[in-house]
C-alpha cells in the first residue's frame, strides 16, 4: 500500500517551507561555515509547534501525525540539513520515550517543556566500544538509596551541549547482556554530567554533536523510564521512529540539491544552448525524480504504519536506507551537473553534497538497516 499526503499534509508542507526559506536559507551558508547552532531560529520552531509535532496538545504537541512530522524534517532539511536533525534528534529520540515510556508525571515534567520548544532534547546510546553493538554499553548506573550512580561516557551525541533533557542508556545489572540495560531521563544540570566537548564535522554542521561524560551523576531513581532491563527495547523501539526521521532529513537534502541543479541547468549555457536541453543532463534529472518519488513514497508509508500502531521497524529501515543512499547519489548527481561551480563554497550543492553522508551512518548504519531488515526475513542468525 502507497501513501499519498492530504490537504492538510500539503497546506502544513507549504507554511514549513515559507518558514524554512524565510528564516533557514539566507543564514544556512553562515551557520555551516561557523558551526554554529541556530538558536533563534529553533526558539522560532518552537513557538511554531515544530517541536512537538506528533506529541498530544495536552502534554504540548501540536498534535499532528508522524506523516506531518516527517514533511517538517524534510522541508528544513531542503534548506538545511542541520537544521533537520535538530528537529528530529529532539522529537524522535530525546522526546518520544518519554511521551511512549514515560509516567505521567514525567511526562508533565519533561515532555511538555520538550515538545512546547522551551527544553530541548538528546539520546544518549552510543559509546566508543558500543555503537552498531549497541548492547554492548558499558555506561553502568548503580542504584544507591533514592538515586542511580552514573558513571561512563558517551560519543556523538546530536543536540548534546544545547539540550536541557538527556535520554540516557546505562548497564544497571551487568553480564546479562541487552537486558542488563536501563534507561533515563537525565538533566543538563546535574553535577558531574559534561557535554562540553563538541566535534568538528564534514556536514549537518548547524547541528551540534558532542560527547558526554558521567562522573558520579546522581540521577533521581523516579527519572528511571520503564522498568530496570527494558532500556534496550525503549531504544530499539525509539530508533525504528528515529530512522523515519533520518529518511526524511535524506530525502530534504536530496530534493534541494535537485532544485538547485535542476534551476542551474535551466541557465547555464554550453554548446549554444541550456544545459538541460542535452539527453545527458535530461537523463541524470529523470533518475534523480524518480529517486525521490521512491524515497519519498517508502517513508511516507514507513510513517503511516507508526501512526496507525502497525509494526513498521522494517518499513522504516528500508526507508531510511533507500532515502540516505538515494541521497549520496543524487547530492552527487547534483554537484556533476554544476561542474567546477560545484565544487566551490558559497554553492548550497557544496554543502548538500557533505550533509548527505552523515544520513548513511547514524541512526543505525545502512549495514545495520541490512541487519534489521534482513533478521525479519530470514530470522538472525543464532549467537
Ligand atoms: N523493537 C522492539 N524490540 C527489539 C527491537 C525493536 N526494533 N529490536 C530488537 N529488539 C529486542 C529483541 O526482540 C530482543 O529481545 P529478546 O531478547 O526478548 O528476544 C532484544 O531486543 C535484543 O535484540 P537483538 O538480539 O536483535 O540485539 P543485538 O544485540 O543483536 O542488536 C541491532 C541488534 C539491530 C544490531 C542493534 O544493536 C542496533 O540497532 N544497532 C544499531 C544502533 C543504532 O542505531 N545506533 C544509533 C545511535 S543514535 C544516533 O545515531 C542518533 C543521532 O546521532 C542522530
Amino acid at each position: 500500500m502507497f501513501y499519498t499526503t492530504t490537504k492538510e499534509h500539503e497546506e502544513f508542507r507549504k507554511k514549513v517551507r515559507e518558514f524554512a526559506e524565510k528564516e533557514v536559507k539566507p543564514i544556512a551558508f553562515e551557520l555551516d561555515q561557523n558551526s554554529q547552532f541556530p538558536d533563534e531560529v529553533v526558539k522560532k520552531m518552537g513557538e511554531l509547534g515544530f517541536m512537538g509535532i506528533p506529541y498530544a496538545k495536552e502534554y504540548g504537541g501540536a498534535g499532528l501525525d508522524v506523516i506531518s512530522y516527517a514533511i517538517c524534517v524534510e522541508e528544513l532539511s531542503r534548506v538545511d540539513g542541520g537544521v533537520g536533525v535538530i528537529v528530529s534528534a529532539h522529537t524522535s529520540l530525546g522526546s518520544y520515550p518519554i511521551s511512549a515510556f514515560g509516567t505521567e508525571e514525567q511526562k508533565k515534567k519533561y515532555l511538555v517543556p520538550l515538545a512546547k520548544g522551551e527544553h530541548i532534547g538528546a539520546f544518549g546510546l552510543t559509546e566508543p566500544n558500543a555503537g552498531s553493538d549497541a548492547g554492548g554499553t558499558e555506561t553502568t548506573a548503580v542504584l544507591d538509596g533514592d538515586y542511580y550512580i552514573l558513571n561512563g561516557g558517551k560519543i556523538f551525541i546530536t543536540n548534546a551541549g544545547k539540550a536541557d533533557t538527556y535520554i540516557i542508556f546505562a548497564v544497571t545489572t551487568p553480564n546479562i547482556g541487552t537486558k542488563g540495560i536501563s534507561a533515563f531521563i537525565v538533566e543538563a544540570g546535574y553535577e558531574g554530567f559534561d557535554a562540553s566537548m563538541h566535534y568538528d564535522k564534514l556536514g549537518i554542521r548547524s547541528s551540534i554533536t558532542s560527547e558526554l561524560s558521567f562522573n558520579n551523576v546522581k540521577v533521581p531513581k523516579e527519572n528511571l523510564l520503564g522498568k530496570e532491563g527494558e532500556g534496550f527495547r525503549i531504544a530499539m523501539m525509539t530508533l525504528d521512529g528515529g530512522r523515519i526521521g533520518i529518511a526524511s532529513q535524506a530525502l530534504g537534502i536530496a530534493q534541494g540539491a535537485y532544485e538547485s541543479a535542476l534551476g542551474y541547468a535551466k541557465q547555464r549555457v554550453q554548446f549554444g544552448k541550456p544545459i538541460s536541453a542535452l539527453e545527458s543532463i535530461q537523463f541524470k534529472f529523470a533518475e534523480m525524480a524518480t529517486k525521490l518519488r521512491a524515497a519519498r513514497l517508502l517513508i511516507y508509508s514507513a510513517a503511516e504504519l507508526k501512526q496507525n500502531h502497525e509494526d513498521y521497524s522494517v518499513e522504516a529501515a528500508m526507508a531510511k536506507k533507500f532515502a540516505s543512499d538515494k541521497a549520496l547519489e543524487i547530492t552527487n548527481d547534483a554537484l556533476q551537473i554544476y561542474g567546477g561551480s560545484g565544487f566551490i563554497k558559497g554553492i548550497d550543492v557544496e554543502r548538500f553534497y557533505r550533509d548527505a553522508k552523515i544520513t548513511t551512518i547514524y541512526e543505525g548504519t545502512n549495514e545495520i538497516m541490512n541487519v534489521v531488515i534482513a533478521s525479519h526475513i530470514v530470522g538472525r542468525p543464532p549467537k
